[in-house]
């Protein structure tokens, strides 16, 4: 599709929605521009229940940032407590659906009730304020429950996905210096039972702080549970009392550490903080996603990654809304999954990848068509950029040409969408997160920081810091002023490449770093190497993002090999098992090349950029003077051309 494809909002959509116009957009923008801490204040304080009023807006001491300052709330107390004291008390807050059809319908007075008993089990096994939780859960509601309780007492929580191993689990618990960890038996998968607890069971064996482990049954699955250390869930909530109130935090008090892949091979601990994070997750959710009390709302993400967090949990359930939670696989038992519960619970906003898109869109149409999908009237995207023939299959098919979708685009350190259109105001144009958001001061510039002109590639930046914003890297402030304000002093660097047509709408490409998306998931080349480098046979290893029809990249390594007889094909096998243990499944990579030698700079630095343009074109063109051996890229190639 050409850049010049416009789609405007229709009457309808305009008359109903929050933000009816251009004008009304523009107006928003420009008043947060002008003063944007008078517009993060108005906000702050229609949308979120304050115990106490700060006493400054921001404290701006580059790069570190302070919101509300002095301002206390809660978030548990805006996602739960404030509803049932209105219209909402028993509206469903969480409508889950398990992957073997169960179903839960929690209304808001429910979750309130779970939340309390939850949150009565922590404080009375003694965590309070400033301690640290892990969460290590499949996509049932306890999850939720537990980010929450932990919320109410304001005990940090890192949720970890699910899909990580034992061992990037144990590194997240040791780096956030967790002393307990809450978890499940397992989870439903495919039909299948896939266990949790036993890589709890691995990590914990170098983890001596963590004091308890909370286990919720899910599976009824055969697992280990070490005496005094490892209690069920259900066991401890049978005499928890329902009376458990909500702390008033300081605005800045740590909410979350969120573990997100860098340029090393060590995770970064993105942290949020509540005041200023609650306060723009919740605004977002109107702006973007148009939401309206009516609305039956789905984010089909896992809550392990920013996206479930900010969209599944903290901005629904503080905007008031009906937040669905799917537990299993888009394709079980058929490639219907999805759509079936769309119909089902007459969902009204979808929000998903396009790597899922593109995997739907193989499936054929017949899918989709089976079902009534009339409940849809807005569309969404996050994580990587969707391409033209996605963006059109989506449109077409799923929004039936009705459904605007809002391309959105942000990051686990913005805590919230960035740039994306508001539906009502802002024509589409496919592929383009459009505008940024009110308040979001984006521009795209070049490497000393020069403004490059309309349609131009460039480094994406912020430059004024905004209430969602990453406070730090966990125990790493340095790493934190180095990696996203060093770069270009006083602006925060992105990491993403874009441009911006005449109109003022961008266009991410992707990353200019070496962080690979695989399936709209980050993942560090870096992390994928050291895990090779462990294991026994492995001499060295780099590795590089390859074009994937489907996940949009896909994990490449090239690998030599420790002397010694070898047998590639068993090896390449046992090495991408290797990855998966040390990282987990969805790192697993792709293709595994061996080879003599790898290409290097004379100062000894692996050419990566070289290894993209391999795995990309098959050929090498471009800079290759600072290459020790020209010969080893060669090779590689015409070995590419073999396979
Ligand atoms: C990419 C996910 C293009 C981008 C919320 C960013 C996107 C990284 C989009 C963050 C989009 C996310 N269009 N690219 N709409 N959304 N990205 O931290 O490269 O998991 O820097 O946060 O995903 O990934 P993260």
């Amino acid at each position: 599709m050409s850049n010049s494809a416009v789609f405007p909002p229709s009457r309808e959509f305009v008359r109903n929605a929050h933000v009816q116009g251009m004008d009304a957009y523009l107006d928003l923008y420009h008043r947060a521009e002008q003063d944007p801490e008078k517009f993060w204040a108005d906000i702050a304080s229609q949308e979120i229940y304050w115990f106490e009023k700060w006493s400054k807006v921001l404290d701006w001491q580059p790069p570190f940032s302070k919101w509300f300052v002095g301002g206390k709330t809660n978030v548990s107390y805006n996602c739960v407590d404030r509803h049932c004291l209105t219209h909402r008390k028993n509206k469903v807050a969480i409508l889950w659906e398990g992957e073997p059809g169960d179903q839960r319908f929690i209304t808001y007075q429910e979750l309130l009730r779970l939340v309390s008993r939850f949150a009565s089990v922590l404080q009375s096994r003694g965590y309070k304020a400033g301690d640290r939780a892990v969460i290590y859960m499949p996509m049932v509601p306890e999850l939720p429950i537990a980010m929450l309780a932990c919320a109410r007492l304001g005990i940090a929580h890192s949720v970890v996905f699910g899909g990580f191993s034992g061992e990037a689990l144990k590194a997240r618990i040791q780096d956030l210096g967790a002393a307990i960890v809450i978890t499940a038996d397992g989870g439903f998968r495919r039909g299948k039972k896939v266990k949790l607890k036993p890589a709890v069971d691995e990590a914990l064996v170098d983890c001596p702080d963590v004091r308890d482990v909370i286990v919720y049954r899910r599976t009824c699955s055969e697992i280990a549970m070490k005496e005094g250390r490892d209690h069920w869930w259900h066991v401890l909530d049978e005499g928890a009392s329902e009376d458990c109130p909500a702390v008033p935090l300081d605005s800045e008090h740590p909410l979350y550490v969120l573990y997100t892949s860098g340029t090393t091979g060590k995770p970064k601990g993105i942290l949020h903080s509540t005041g200023g994070y609650l306060t723009q997750t919740t605004a977002t959710m109107k702006w973007v996603f148009d939401l309206h009390d009516s609305d039956t709302y789905w984010c089909s993400a896992d809550i392990g990654w920013v996206t479930g967090h900010s969209y599944i949990v903290y901005g629904p359930l503080s905007a008031g809304a009906t937040t669905v939670m799917y537990e299993g696989a888009l394709d079980y038992p058929n490639f219907d999954r999805w759509w079936r519960i769309i119909e089902k619970y007459r969902v009204n906003i979808f929000y998903t990848s396009p790597t899922a898109i593109r995997s739907l869109i193989r499936q054929g149409e017949h899918w989709p068509d089976a079902h009534d999908l009339s409940s849809l009237r807005l569309l969404g995207s996050v994580g990587e950029p969707i391409n033209p023939a996605a963006w059109e299959w989506y449109h077409r098919v799923i929004g039936k040409g009705r459904c605007p979708i809002v391309d959105t685009w942000w990051q686990t350190e913005t805590g919230s969408i960035m740039i994306a259109p508001m539906p009502g105001a802002v024509p589409l144009k496919p592929g383009s997160g459009t505008l940024p958001m009110p308040g979001i001061i984006a521009d795209i510039v070049d490497l000393k920081g020069i403004p490059v002109g309309d349609d131009h590639e460039g480094f994406l930046i912020i430059r004024k810091p905004w209430p969602s914003m990453i406070r730090t890297i966990w125990g790493d402030p340095d790493r934190y002023h180095e990696q996203y304000w060093g770069k270009l002093p006083g602006i925060y660097f992105t990491g993403d490449a874009a441009r911006r047509d005449a109109d003022g709408y961008y266009w991410v490409l992707g990353r200019v770093d070496d962080v690979m998306n695989v399936s709209g998931h980050r993942l560090s080349t870096m992390e994928v190497e050291s895990a090779l480098v462990h294991h026994p046979a492995v001499a060295e290893a780099a590795v590089v993002g390859k074009p994937h029809e489907i996940t949009g990249q896909a994990v490449c390594c090239f690998v030599t090999l420790k002397k010694g007889e070898w047998d590639h094909e068993a090896l390449g096998k046992e090495l991408r098992q290797w990855v998966a243990h040390e990282i987990g499944n969805f790192a697993r990579p792709e293709e595994i090349r061996f080879s003599d030698a790898l290409p290097k700079t004379r100062s000894g630095k692996i050419m990566r950029r070289l290894l993209r343009e391999i795995v990309t074109s098959n050929t090498v063109s471009g800079d290759v003077t600072t290459l020790e051996d020209l010969s080893v890229v060669t090779k590689l190639a015409a070995q590419h051309d073999e396979d």
